[in-house]
């Protein structure tokens, strides 16, 4: 495995010490609200209430879910205050009262795990667009935020105090609703956060100009919520502690602006940090590869200047690392946010010391922010029960079968764990000698160590399990039989097929399949990385890392273009500084023992060029290897076909199959 990289996950390593976290499992208090251990749920935007902003069937089972899996405080995600600020086309509302009776039952499913549960007041100003909201944003001034392109309009005094009149019917509807508490939503450059930065709040009114005029909205809003919901009830403020953009939001400007708000009444200060045009660098969701633990040092920094509580966040996704959090003081609270979408029973498996059970979060960004940001409802890669929490509600059947499983990668792993869990008898074949399969491929590249963590998880599950496991076999229809499998379910992936062009068999042509499972080699230094996908881009960020002259020749117009958000911007950031040449619309046409011909860019024919290859790395298009299932049809096999055996996807669709194909 030429590709492995040394990685260290910062807290991981404490993971298999019994330590029984009881900083982590203590009670703690906001303001008058005791909880019952200090871990959060922080509020993410699901995508999953309906176009009304209501509580949905779907939304109500993920809640339960996450509830039952112990975690001491619910935040819901953010939600809008007035249509306008609506940020997501499924977001939640509490603009109105007919929200109230669907928020209620979301109160009643956490009340009855013992968890605490708040709203997070919300409203997007300028970080939202017509398209969602069908209006002009709004915003302090008229600044487009550079990641939406859409000029918002600056709002007069009167509609200020409209504003801030529905940030105090939201909540009072909360607490109405039976809602613990209330969080504001001042961070991520949403409406409250583009008032208190100079970045976005260029007034000359009594609502900006200077660092008290800029702050004095939040004042407002904090003021009208107080009195909305009456002095006992716990009003959390969410900040983004450094805004991490040119003239905006410092770690001093947070400090002040968090003392302030202890003044004025605020029970706890949430710790983000970032904006929009931040998210790039990869802090506010941060990818595979960022630091665990990346955004703790924000959340000391805003501890050490008021007396409140203090709730940490950002990829704290071990529970030793959020133990030692708490116990050294450097915040009070901890949330674990996507670490919830990958295993809701996080806490109560952390509680009970079952560590080598828990489902880590790999920061791939794939199934949770990159399908929010386009538009569709939230999952998690390493989780298919989330946001399908009602199908995986299934209740059990009435008698064991025997299934056969044929492919030891990420389908055919979570099949077989499925159907394990429901009390199947099952048998997985893999004809390499490990299991894995892409799983292991995408860990092979630098900075992704997350798919090994996956893998691992899944390789304990089928011990754990008891599920038999045999390696070094290939799977037939006549061991299906010899097997006695009742159901068979496909799972062998996808084999690269290389384009058929003069040169393509030549010696100095490997195939990136072979270079990551380290069958091939690279010689030379002049590489020409032949396609652009996610798997190239890596390739040819991991080379150039090694000191290879590299080139990226795609006939597409972007490069890396399925690859998750952060994970993209950060990659693409990485090729630029070494150097990485890149040519889009381009398509080699012959190989030769030291060059590549090509032609383009665009559909131009006419004008062939030529560049020096010492080594060309063929990352191109894959092919499902289907054919096993007409064998096993043939001998009465009831037979399901599951990830890159159907077509050739991400692995977040792979693992989705595999578990429903395991759901019988
Ligand atoms: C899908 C998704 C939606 C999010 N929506 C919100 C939101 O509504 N409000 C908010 O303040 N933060 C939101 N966040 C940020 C999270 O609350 C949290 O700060 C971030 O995910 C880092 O924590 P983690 O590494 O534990 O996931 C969202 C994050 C994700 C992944
Ligand atoms: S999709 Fe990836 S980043 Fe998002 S919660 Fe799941 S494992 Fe974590």
């Amino acid at each position: 495995m030429i590709f492995a990289e040394n990685y260290f996950s910062f807290g991981r390593r404490y993971d298999n010490n019994m330590t029984k976290f009881a900083s982590l499992f203590s009670p703690g208090k906001i303001g008058m609200l005791e909880t019952k251990n200090r871990l959060v749920m922080p509020p993410m935007v699901l995508n999953y209430a309906d176009e009304m902003g209501h509580v949905t069937p779907k939304y109500l089972a993920h809640i339960e879910r996450v509830a039952r899996g112990g975690v001491g405080i619910i935040v819901l995600e953010a939600s809008f205050i007035r249509p306008d600020g609506r940020g997501f086309a499924k977001e939640l509302g509490l603009h109105a009262e007919d929200a109230i009776p669907g928020l209620g039952q979301l109160v009643e499913a956490a009340h009855a795990q013992g968890a605490v549960i708040g709203t997070q007041l919300f409203h997007a100003g300028r970080q939202t667009s017509s398209k969602i909201t069908g209006m002009q944003p709004i915003a302090p001034s008229p600044i487009p935020d550079s990641t939406i392109n859409e000029m918002p309009r600056a709002i007069s005094i009167e509609e200020i105090k409209d504003l801030i009149e529905a940030y105090s019917q939201a909540a009072r509807r909360s607490k109405e609703a039976g809602f613990d508490f209330v969080e504001i939503h001042g961070a991520h450059g949403y409406l409250i956060t583009q008032f208190l930065s100079p970045f976005s709040n260029t007034r000359d009114d009594e609502y900006g100009g200077s660092d008290e005029k800029r702050m004095r909205f939040a004042i407002e809003v904090v003021g009208a919520v107080r009195e909305a919901v009456g002095s006992g009830f716990p009003v959390i403020f969410r900040i983004s502690a450094d805004e991490m953009v040119p003239n905006g939001l410092t770690l001093e400007d947070s400090a002040n602006i968090s003392k302030k708000l202890e003044e004025l009444g605020v029970n706890a200060m949430h710790v983000s940090s970032g904006n929009y045009e931040s998210f790039s660098r990869g802090y506010m969701i941060a990818p595979m590869s960022m630091p665990d633990g990346l955004e703790v040092p924000f959340a000391e920094w805003i501890k050490s200047s008021v007396g409140i509580p203090v709730i940490a966040v950002g990829k704290i996704r071990s529970p030793a690392l959020a133990d030692d959090i708490i116990r050294t003081g450097k915040a009070d609270f901890i949330a674990i946010g996507r670490s919830l979408l990958a295993d809701p029973d996080w806490p109560k498996k952390a509680q009970e010391g079952r560590m080598e059970q828990i489902r880590y979060c790999i920061a791939c960004n794939e199934g949770c922010i990159t399908r929010l940001l386009s538009d569709q409802d939230v999952w998690c890669t390493a989780n298919p029960e989330t946001s399908h929490e009602e199908e995986f509600a299934k209740s059990l059947p009435e008698r064991e079968l025997r299934v056969f499983i044929a492919g030891g990668g990420p389908a055919g792993m979570e099949a077989a764990r499925i159907a394990a869990l429901r009390g199947h008898r099952v048998v997985l074949v893999e004809e390499r000698d490990h299991l894995g399969g892409a799983l292991l491929l995408a860990s092979m590249l630098p900075q992704r160590p997350g798919w090994s963590e996956l893998r691992d998880y899944l390789v304990g599950e089928m011990k754990r399990l008891g599920i038999t496991v045999r390696l070094g076999t290939t799977a037939t229809a006549e061991l299906a039989k010899k097997e006695g499998a009742e159901v068979a379910i496909v799972a062998i992936g996808a084999s690269q097929y290389p384009p058929h062009i003069p040169g393509i068999k030549s010696k100095n042509v490997v195939l990136s399949r072979d270079l990551l499972d380290g069958s091939a080699r690279i010689s030379g230094e002049k590489v020409i990385v032949m396609g652009g996908g996610i798997s190239g881009a890596q390739i040819a960020d991991y080379l150039s890392r090694r000191g290879h002259d590299v080139t990226i020749v795609t006939a597409g117009r972007e490069i890396a273009k399925e690859s998750a958000v952060v994970v993209r911007e950060l990659l693409l950031d990485r090729l630029q500084q070494r150097g990485v040449k890149i040519l889009t619309g381009t398509r080699i046409i012959e190989i030769t023992k030291d060059k590549v011909l090509i032609v383009g860019p665009g559909d131009s024919d006419d004008l062939p060029g030529e560049l020096p290859a010492d080594t060309v790395v063929a990352s191109t298009g894959a092919k499902s290897n289907d054919g096993l299932a007409d064998e096993l049809r043939k001998v009465g096999k009831q037979v399901f076909i599951v990830g890159d055996a159907v077509k050739p996807r991400d692995v977040t669709h792979a693992m989705l199959e595999g578990a429903r194909a395991g759901l019988f």
